[in-house]
Order: C-alpha cells, then structure tokens, then sequence
C-alpha cells in the first residue's frame, strides 16, 4: 500500500480545486451525505459499505461542485487558436533549427539580426572559478629557483621580526608544537596522514604551516600549494586571518597565506601559500582540474563531523591519489581516527595529545539529588513508558534504543538504590525526557550561582524556542534582573552584535550566562567558561525516504557532542559540566552523530557527481565512507528524472547540466532559469537566493510578535512568503541608496540581517554571472533593464516560483471553526500539513487560489510547510506536471499530473494543452541553445507564444474575489 492511501489522500479524493468562495463546509466533513435508506434486503457489513460508498459518492459530488473553473475570454481564446494554428502549420511547413526564430515572422517584415549564436555570448569577466584558479596556475619554470630561495629568506627575516617573535612563543605553547618534527616525518613519508586531536591544541593554524616552512626550507617553498578546507565559512576567514597574524603579515593580498569562500575572497600569492576555504570551493574546482594539479597538500579539515561535502570529498580523494605526488592530511578533533585510517587504506594515524583542565562530570541523578528537585508535573505515569507503549517513534535505530532503555530500566533503578535517595528515584522516573526540563536547569543555574565558583556558565539547548524560554523563566526571577548578570542567547538567526558581547570577559562580579545551540561546542569558543550545563539534546534533520521527507528534532546528543561539550568548561581552569540524562541513557548514545549523507535528500549530490564525471551515481555514492541508502539514491534519480534533469540512462539533459552549474539545488535552479526566460530576473534572483541561503529575517529575543507583524505589513497581502523576502529585499536596497543611516533604521525597524541582505545581494550577482556564461541573459547585472521586463508584474513572479517549487504542492481548504478563521492544508502525499507559525499565510483565513507551492516542509511536532506563495490555475497548468483532459460525469476537467483538477469546457482545455506544449517545446529550445528573448521582436514565436501565457496568467481571476488588483509595486 502506497503511503497516499495510507494516509487517504488518495487520488480519488485528492482530484479537484477547492470551489469559488470559501462559503461551503470542508472535504471531511460532508456531512449527511443525502437522505434515504439503505435497500432492505442489504444485512450486517454491507449496510456499513453502503452508507459508506454513498459517503464518498456524495464527496466526490461536492467536490466536483466546487471546482474552480479555468476560463478565456473569447477574444483571448480566438488570439491563442489562431497563434497555434500558425504555430502548427509552421511546424508542418518548415524544418526548423534552433537558432533561428525569424521563421515565427509571417509577414516576413523581420529585419532584425538574428541574436548572436551561443558561441559568440559575451564572456564574463574573472568568474569566481577563474578566481579560484589564480592560485593554481602554471608554474613558471624558469624562476622556480630564484622564488625559492627568495622565499627561504623572506622566512629567515620573519625570525627576527619582534611580531613574528611573539606570535612564536604563543605557538611554541601549543600541543601541537612539540610534535612538529614527528608531524611532517608522516606527512613527508606518506601519502595520506589521518591527524586527530583535542579542540585548540592547534591542528588548524599550525599543521599548514609546518609543511610550508618545511618546504621553503628544504629551497622548495615555490611547489607548495596547501589548501585546507573548513566546513564553515566564519572559520576559513578567521582561521585564515589567524594564521596570518602568526605570521606577522597580512591576510591575502598576495601574502602567504589567504582564504577563499563562496563569493568572498582574500588570495594568498600563487606559490608557496596556505589557502584556508570551504569544502564546497574545492568541489567546484574539480569541474574544471580534475586532478587538482596545482595543489601540493590538501589538508581536509573537522572530518568528523562528517558533513557531505568533506564526505564526498574524501570519497573523489581517494580516486585522486593516483597523482603520486598529491599528499592529503586528514583533521579530526576527537578520536575516531581509526575509521578514517581504514577507509585510506591503513594510511598512518598521529594524535596530538591536547592539554585541558580538568572538569567534573554530573549526570542527572547526581544533578537531582544534588538539587533535591522534584519534577512539578502531577502525572505519576513515567513519560519514557507512555511514549513506548503508544508506538510514537518514527525510526527502527531510535526504537531499538528505546526497547533497550525500557529493558534495562529496573536493573538501573537497583543499581542506584542505596545510593541515591528515594524522592530522586522516583523523581527520574517521572521526568518527562523527550523535552529539556527547563525548570530543572533554573534551579541548576541558581544552586551554581549561589554555591558554585565563579565563571562563566554555558547552557547547552536543542533550539530557538528552547533558548528564548529559558531567557524568559530566568527573567522571572528578581535575582537574574540585575545587573550582576549578563544573559545572552547565542543562535545562528540571531543579530551579530548580540553575538560580539559573547566574547568579551565580564567585569569582576557579574557572572555571564550564555544560552547557546551547538553553534557553541565547536564553531564559537568562549574563553571564560567553568560550568556547562548540556541538556542532552540537539537538533537533528533527518530524510524519512519512506515517506519523502525531512524531518527535524531534538535528538540525544552523541558522546562525541557530550565530550566536546564538556571540554567547553575547562579551557581556562578546572570546569564542571552537567549533563541532563542519567547513567541508563548515557550508556545507550551513539558514539558519533549520523553522518550528514545518509541524513538529507540526495538531488543537489547526484548532479554533482555526474557534472565532476565520477561514473555513475550509484556506483559512486557507494564509495563513500558510510553510503546512503538504495532507497535514498533510487528516491533522489527519480526526482531528477522528473524535473527532467536526468534522462532515462541517467546522463544529464542539457537541462540538467545548467542545473549542475548553478550553485543550487535543482528547484532553485530551474526557478532562476524561468525568471531568465520570463524576464522578471532580478525578483526571482532574490528569492532564489533567499531559498537557498537563508531568509534575511533575524528573531529578536521578547519581540517575536512585533517582528511577526512588521512580516506580515512587509508581506502587502501577497499570500507569499517569498514576495515578503522579496519586499523586504528592494525596501533594502531603497533604504541602502539613501544613506547607511537610513540602512540601519529599515533594518532595525524590520527586524532584518544587514549582513543577510549583502550575501544575497552577491549571490545574485553571482548567478547572473553564470546566467550569462551560459547565454540566457545578455548583462551580468541582475537588474539589467532587458532582464527584467516583466519584473513588475507579480503574478507572472508568483507562477516562476511555481515553476521552481513544483511538485511542492498544497491544496486549500475553508476551515469552518467559527473561533480561528484559518484554513486547511493539504499535501498529496502527507495529508493534512500546518502552515509554519513564522509564514505570513499561518493566519491567513483567505486565499485568492486553492493551492499553495512551498519550498521547505519539514516534519517537526506537526508537518510544517516553512514557506509558501499561493499560486493560481493557470501557474499551476503551465508550470506544473502533466495536463490530462477528462470527463468527470458530466464536468469537462483538465488536470495537471491528475492531481490538481480544474474545470474547463474542453476546448479551452484543449487549447491551454496545445499552447502548454508549444511552451514546453520552446523551453527545451532555449535550453539546449540558450539566447536571451527578444521582447522587441513581438513577432517572433518566441514572444508570442510566452506573451500569449503571461497574458493569461496576468488577467486570471481570483477564485475567491474578483478583480484582486495586485499590492506589489516597483518600477524596473
Ligand atoms: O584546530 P585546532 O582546534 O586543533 O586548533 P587551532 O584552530 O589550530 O587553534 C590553536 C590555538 O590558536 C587555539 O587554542 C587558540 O588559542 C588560537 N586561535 C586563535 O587565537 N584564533 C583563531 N581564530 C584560531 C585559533
Ligand atoms: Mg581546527
């Protein structure tokens, strides 16, 4: 059984928009169903099969009834019949080539060239690939010797510079400094080195730089290329800036040592240089130099936190080492280094001891008797049994280590008897651990607070909501409201200035708490730490590929998290770390954290992999260290297929090789495409780029609500999440043009990233650029006036968003609560799905259409869709799946993949399949042979065809209210 008719939205009952008006009751309810009886002679079973077969008879009824209805005017429909008419005896007349669109032109009257052939598209200048490539290129023979040896004495001069001096005796210091020597024997005798070690003991910044001294040295310093990629961009820059200060030079600007991250770069010199920068940046490099041949020492950093890219890499890597000269250093921070060895074939191992103070461990019973805490919940039924016994968790790794817990439970309760007091006991089992007690970590902060040592306190939290609770019980108290503490939460979505105050040592007597997510246990290390309080729990995604979806949780913490956590508190004197799960569960968590692969969807990887040629994408993803499953690889080719991305032999179609160029996942990619070829590039950019960054919308700690509505005022009643981003982008930029004060305040006031806005006001200009590499727009600039003819136009941007998003598809439906006036939502494959609390539309009681597209669902308490645009009929049956025409009784329907039913007289069905192919044919044209359109020429077929189906989607009617005049407005 399929999981759609598992979960009865079956196809049966799925068909069919929501009626016009939101006046009629919902599809569940169908109340009554008619009147009358069942026949007499019917008995038992079959009366129930009887009313329950007129039950569906009498949904399918009103759903037929309430259908929307896709309508032309005559004029419009006489227009489109007769283009197709041309249109098709065209076809019939003439072998068309794809360059030449002057055969659209009946009267022969077209006298502009035609536009230049693919080859002869202006070139862009320095892409960010060629950018990469300034630090690998040819190596000038003939001045090898002079640079080395010029190299050798710039070294031998650093040695006497006061600065560099300094710097030295911080680094004599370092763990890692005594093993120098030991260090670069392995490297330079072996191919592959495997390095772990503690957090700070100095891998990053110093191992780099052995093998660069090392080789200028030994008059070699010119053949040495070292990369080194960070999983993170904050750390390559400030790793990089680090190593630089070691130094006693500048970052980049043709020093020593640089980094590179996506859209930002400080270059080192060409030879003889460390070049910190993201995975990501390295993958792309292997598109154009497969071998990577001009780096000397790829040193791949924080392995194990086996994010995909670093996995995958390490995977191509492996392939690589058939260049003999390459030498690859692999960088773990804890100890499973052992695994990484064996993958490289036993390569040799070294482990740089690291020095920490150290730091007393508490579990929950010694935390509860410590605390003599008692749960305040009334409900004696231990939480951990009820939640097992119900069959609530969703994965068999999960429920494996609940059965065990359960099994092992009264073996636990005796061990701790005598040892522990009864009222702890008892209160363990009652805690409820599916969520973090934050009553239990009040009480935790005040006994430290009131009896512990001074220090800084770090509070370990799975997320936001967590994080600002907690803020909130602490506020509470009178004690936390004054000025002998600083509290400060500590989250990616927050503002940066928040964050700078982490950093900074507190004056004597005022203690500083810092209530963080994970982001604390490696990427921000705060100094003055003594007592860490980790509740056990981290967010984590996860890819139900049963169900084809991502799911996100808190889930128990690895003891590789736990560990690293811990080490937070003794990094300036002894520490204390309390983590809030008992003896039982500790011994059940996992070692490491699931790798990130076999976590996500696999689209964006699998084009990837055909675009670098690693072979086929199975055969490779089973390379990996810990390879996804078949289902995973099988569920990610069959999406790709369908965008049409992949063709049946797994190759890629000329779409998907621009799919593969674009720094996006595929959706977002095809959006970008669209608005190219739609002409409403610049919005589309911005949105695209939102979608696959990050939104610009920061979350002000105490301010939720405000920042909700000023959301919503942004949103101008477009019933879109991504035309608000997209408002609030060009109320930026408007803002930006009068002045950085007036930046700051529109900021301010909004509740927006500054800093978010400028990454994706590069990332645009970063796909424009590629846009124009490949030919489908004829400027870099996102807002070049030709691209953007239709840029004010928001419907047609609605229906590119749908063009991207789909099959991403919800439907509408009234709710009928006489208390909350919000709607229904449907998703084909989940059933009923929840509009996500922070999207404009979560309130939202009236939709101009009976369909949402949506970018990101997620399955959290509930399935969330994050985001979501409403889209109308005409979206949907141009930019959607297949169109079929039916009968339904006596209803004319057009569909889109059978799922999304309209009501249409035939013809005009007819005619918007016909004119759908005409587009879908003209697209695959533009995409093998990419041409900017010619909007000039209004008689190209090109133009007609597109102007005909922006034409119907711009005068399409609301289902729900007639004449909606559209809210956004700009001028291009
Ligand atoms: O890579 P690993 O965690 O082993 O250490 P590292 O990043 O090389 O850092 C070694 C030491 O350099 C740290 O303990 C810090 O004291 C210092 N460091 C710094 O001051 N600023 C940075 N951006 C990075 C490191
Ligand atoms: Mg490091």
């Amino acid at each position: 059984m399929s999981h759609e008719q598992r979960r009865g939205w079956g196809r049966g009952r799925g068909r069919g928009g929501r009626g016009r008006g939101f006046s009629s009751h919902g599809e569940s309810e169908c109340p009554g169903g008619g009147r009358g009886k069942p026949p007499p002679h019917l008995k038992g079973r079959e009366i129930g099969l009887w009313y329950a077969r007129r039950q569906g008879q009498t949904c399918k009824d009103k759903e037929r009834m309430e259908r929307a209805v896709v309508r032309m005017d005559e004029s419009r429909e006489e227009h489109i019949t007769r283009l197709l008419n041309a249109v098709q005896t065209t076809n019939n007349n003439a072998k068309r080539t794809p360059d030449d669109d002057s055969w659209w032109s009946m009267d022969n009257d077209r006298d502009s060239p035609s536009p230049p052939p693919r080859q002869t598209a202006v070139k862009p200048k320095a892409s960010v690939e060629q950018l990469s490539k300034s630090i690998c290129q040819e190596k000038q023979n003939d001045t090898i010797s002079d640079l080395d040896q010029q190299l050798k004495q710039e070294l031998l001069k650093k040695r006497t510079d006061f600065r560099y001096l300094e710097m030295q005796r911080f680094r004599e210091k370092l763990p890692s400094y005594s093993m120098k020597e030991e260090i670069m024997e392995v490297i330079n005798s072996s191919q592959v080195t495997v390095i772990s070690g503690e957090t700070g003991c100095g891998k990053t910044t110093q191992v780099t730089q052995f093998i660069l001294d090392d080789w200028i040295t030994k008059n070699k310093g010119s053949t040495c290329n070292i990369v080194c990629t960070q999983p993170r961009r904050i750390s390559a820059i400030s790793v990089a800036e680090r190593v630089a200060a070691e130094r006693a030079e500048l970052c980049g600007r043709g020093n020593s040592t640089g980094y590179q991250i996506r859209l930002e770069s400080q270059l080192p010199r060409k030879q003889g240089s460390i070049l910190y920068c993201t995975t990501g940046i390295v993958l792309q490099w292997l598109q154009s130099d497969q071998n990577l041949d001009n780096i000397s020492h790829l040193v791949i950093d924080e392995i194990h936190e086996r994010n995909l890219q670093s996995d995958v890499l390490m995977a191509i890597v492996k392939d690589l080492l058939l260049r003999r000269d390459l030498k690859v250093i692999l960088m773990s921070a804890t100890l499973n280094a052992e695994k990484f060895s064996q993958y490289f074939n036993g390569c040799p191992m070294l482990h740089i001891p690291g020095f920490t103070y150290p730091v007393k461990e508490y579990l929950l019973e010694d935390i509860m008797e410590m605390l003599r805490y008692f749960p305040k919940d009334t409900d004696k039924r231990p939480k951990w049994k009820r939640r097992f016994m119900q069959g609530r968790i969703d994965r068999p790794e999960k429920e494996e280590k609940e059965a065990l817990y359960v099994e092992h439970w009264p073996e636990f309760v005796r061990r701790l008897q005598g040892r522990y007091s009864a009222s702890t006991i008892e209160a363990l089992e009652l805690v409820d651990d599916e969520k973090v007690d934050l009553e239990l970590i009040v009480e935790l902060i005040r006994h430290i607070v009131l009896k512990g040592e001074d220090g800084a306190i770090l509070v370990f939290l799975p997320g936001w909501d967590n994080i600002s609770t907690l803020h909130d019980l602490l506020m509470a108290q009178v004690m936390f409201k004054s000025d002998r503490f600083i509290i400060i939460p500590l989250h990616s979505l927050m503002p940066t200035v928040n964050q700078t105050q982490v950093f900074k040592r507190p004056p004597p007597g005022v203690r500083k708490i810092v209530i963080a997510t994970n982001i604390a246990e490696t990427s921000i290390t705060i100094d003055d730490v003594v007592h860490v309080i980790d509740g056990g729990k981290i967010k984590e995604t996860h890819y139900d590929t049963q169900n084809n979806i991502s799911t996100m949780t808190a889930e128990w913490v690895s003891h590789a998290n736990a560990k690293q956590r811990k080490g937070r508190a003794g990094r300036v004197q002894p520490g204390y770390c309390y983590h809030l799960y008992n003896s039982l569960r500790d011994s059940l968590l996992n070692d490491y954290q699931l790798p990130e692969i076999v976590r996500t969807p696999l689209e964006e990887l699998c084009l990837q992999i055909k675009i670098l040629k690693l072979g086929g994408i199975a055969a490779f993803l089973i390379k990996l260290m810990d390879p996804p499953s078949r289902e995973a690889i099988r569920l990610a080719i069959s999406h790709l297929m369908e965008l049409n991305a992949l063709d049946r032999r797994e190759e890629l179609t000329p779409l998907g090789v621009h799919l593969a160029r674009l720094p996006v996942e595929p959706h977002i990619g095809k959006m970008i495409l669209f608005g190219a070829l739609f002409c409403c590039l610049d919005p589309v950019l911005t949105i695209a780029g939102s979608l696959s960054f990050k939104d610009p919308f920061i979350i002000p700690l105490g301010k939720e609500k405000i920042a909700d509505a000023r959301r919503k005022e942004l949103s101008k009643n477009t019933k879109s999440d991504h035309l608000t981003v997209l408002n609030a982008f060009l109320g930026w930029e408007e803002a930006k043009w009068h002045g950085a004060r007036m930046e700051r305040d529109y900021c301010w006031e909004n509740f927006l990233s500054s800093n978010t806005l400028k990454m994706l006001s590069n990332m645009k200009e970063q796909f424009a650029e590629h846009l124009l590499g490949a030919g489908f727009v004829s400027s870099r600039n996102p807002k070049d006036p030709k691209s953007n003819i239709n840029s004010g136009n928001e419907k047609l941007i609605k229906a590119v968003i749908c063009a991207g998003l789909y099959p991403k598809v919800a439907k509408i439906r009234p709710s009928f609560s006489k208390k909350r006036q919000m709607v229904k939502v449907y998703t084909k494959s989940d059933g009923k799905v929840s509009i996500h609390p922070k999207s404009v539309n979560v309130e939202e009681g009236e939709f101009h259409y009976s369909w949402l597209v949506y970018h990101l669902k997620m399955k959290t308490t509930s399935i969330y869709l994050y985001d979501c645009t409403e889209v109308s009929p005409y979206s949907l049956l141009f930019f959607g799946g297949e169109i079929s025409i039916n009968k339904d009784k006596d209803q004319d329907t057009i569909a889109v993949d059978e799922w999304i039913v309209f009501q249409s007289p035939a013809r005009i069905a007819h005619l918007v399949k016909d004119l759908k192919s005409e587009l879908d044919t003209l697209l695959e044209e533009k995409i093998r042979n990419p041409q900017p359109v010619d909007w000039n020429e209004t008689k190209t077929r090109d133009c007609a065809v597109l102007s005909a189906i922006i034409d119907l989607i711009t005068t399409q009617e609301s289902d729900v209210t007639k004449n909606f005049a559209p809210r956004f407005q700009k001028n291009y």
